[in-house]
């Protein structure tokens, strides 16, 4: 039997149940309030309020753990691949040699988009921001298949394809939006490549010449996208969730994802990352003028790459980019000077009381751009990065949704706090 909680409210107690969940995680189950007491709970931001039960990614964010399916990141950045780790999200368990070669070769069967989609790329101008391409495309990918387009809530026979579909394609329409950019001839994906290593290969290479795949280029950019494969309910996800609930298709959902994931506050943090460093470099100032702005109110500024809502602690995907960034530099022989400014400004933040009191720590976003420039991608594909990585985060919350038996539509209420009754008055009349 579940603990009780017991709510008094204008004279009357209410008992509610309370959920706790496989890692201790304790909730007050509220699906009864409005109908019993005529409250609705208000929470901005949405910081103490669950939108649902999940099995995919487990967060302690003071202690800053987070584990895949339970296993911690450390190994799977250690052991595994984004395609594994992919996977293991969306299915639940480390696929074996089978469910791995079936997963692996239908990324490479789904990895063409189809012909007709280059028109598409032709109508955007130059300076189009790749995750504008990235929402649009997706969508436009999905128009391409008419079975997706006929598609059923809950259909299951077609939907492993729509996976590796969407997982292989989000790539291909990411290297050529880059391509497109610049002006370049598209690059085709290539069957003998694995997953990361055609990324960089259709982003790189040119019709002369492969782009040469150094093991540990492939490496660190496969690690990027391991570490941001899924992060519980975040504001993207939770687009994601929110538009799978009107049982909308996968495409059209994590469409919305891109959306919301390209925002500063969010994905969009390691490219404001990366301009705020080379902004520091390019006034030789040792970060104390961003820092100070960012501790100001009034600047409204905030040091980009710090702060967490969950972790009130270092996180742990920062912990692993910022070692891979020391390691890959070095075996690139690149000394960045924009790493030398983030670790000084790591440190200086670490020590600041405006930061320690408010449990600011470097986040997933801090030092990631700088892996992204070492590997030459430009800073504005480094949110399309972020996104290609955390496909696999948002069909595993998409399926769960799907499998949902109840599988109700999202629709948070409101305390409205408008004008009351008032009336039409004519123009004539208006001020
Ligand atoms: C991601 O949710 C996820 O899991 C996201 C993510 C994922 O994998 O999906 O981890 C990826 O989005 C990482 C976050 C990337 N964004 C940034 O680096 C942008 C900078 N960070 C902040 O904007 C902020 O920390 C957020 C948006 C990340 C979190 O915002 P919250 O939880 O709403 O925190 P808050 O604004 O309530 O902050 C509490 C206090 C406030 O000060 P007081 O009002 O208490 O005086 O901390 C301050 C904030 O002003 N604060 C900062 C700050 N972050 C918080 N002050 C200066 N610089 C910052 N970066």
């Amino acid at each position: 039997m579940s603990k009780e909680a017991k709510l008094e409210l204008d004279g009357k107690v209410y008992p509610l149940p309370t959920v706790e969940g496989s890692e201790g995680e304790k909730a007050v189950d509220i699906s009864s309030l409005r109908a019993n007491t005529g409250y609705i709970t208000l929470d901005d931001g949405y910081g103490n309020t669950g939108s649902c039960v999940s099995k995919v990614t487990f967060i302690d964010g003071d202690k800053g753990i987070l584990r895949y399916r339970g296993i911690p990141i450390e190994e799977l950045a250690e052991k595994s691949n984004f395609i594994e780790t992919g996977y293991l999200i969306i299915y639940g368990k480390l696929p074996n040699r089978a469910q791995l070669k079936r997963f692996s070769d239908l990324l490479t069967d789904n990895q063409f988009l189809h012909e007709d989609m280059k028109f598409h790329f032709e109508g955007f101008p130059m300076g189009a921001h790749p995750m504008a391409i990235l929402s649009a495309m997706i969508n436009a990918a999905s128009c391409f298949d008419e079975r997706l387009m006929r598609w059923k809530w809950g259909e299951t026979r077609d939907f492993d394809v729509y996976v590796a579909r969407l997982i292989s394609q989000v790539r291909t329409i990411a290297a050529y939006s880059y391509r497109k950019s610049r002006g370049l001839p598209l690059i085709y994906p290539k069957k003998a490549y694995k997953y990361t290593a055609n990324f960089l290969h259709m982003l790189f290479s040119t019709p002369y010449e492969d782009f040469e795949l150094k093991p540990e280029v492939v490496k660190a950019l496969d690690l990027i996208f391991l570490l941001h494969a899924d992060h519980e309910q975040n504001c993207s996800t939770s687009t994601v969730r929110m538009v799978a609930s009107s049982q909308a298709n996968l495409f059209a959902s994590c469409a919305a994802g891109v959306c919301a994931l390209w925002g500063p506050l969010h994905g969009g943090a390691n490219q404001a990352v990366i301009e705020m460093l080379e902004e520091i470099h390019r006034e030789g100032d040792d970060g104390s003028k961003f820092i100070a702005a960012a501790k100001d109110k009034n600047s409204g500024r905030k040091l980009m790459g710090f702060g967490h809502r969950v972790y009130k602690n270092y996180d742990p995907r920062a912990k692993i980019i910022k070692k891979a960034c020391d390691d890959v530099l070095s075996k690139l022989h690149i000394n960045d000077p924009l790493l030398d400014i983030a670790k000084h400004l790591e440190a200086a933040v670490l020590k600041d009381p405006y930061f320690i009191e408010r449990k600011l720590y470097p986040n997933v976003d801090f030092y990631s751009g700088i892996i992204m420039r070492a590997l030459g991608i430009p800073v504005e594909m480094f949110t399309v990065i972020f996104a290609i990585g955390r496909m696999p985060g948002w069909i595993a919350n998409y399926k769960e949704i799907m499998e949902e038996p109840k599988g109700r539509i999202y629709r948070p209420r409101q305390i409205y706090t408008g004008r009351t009754l008032n009336h039409y008055a004519p123009l004539a009349g208006r001020k």
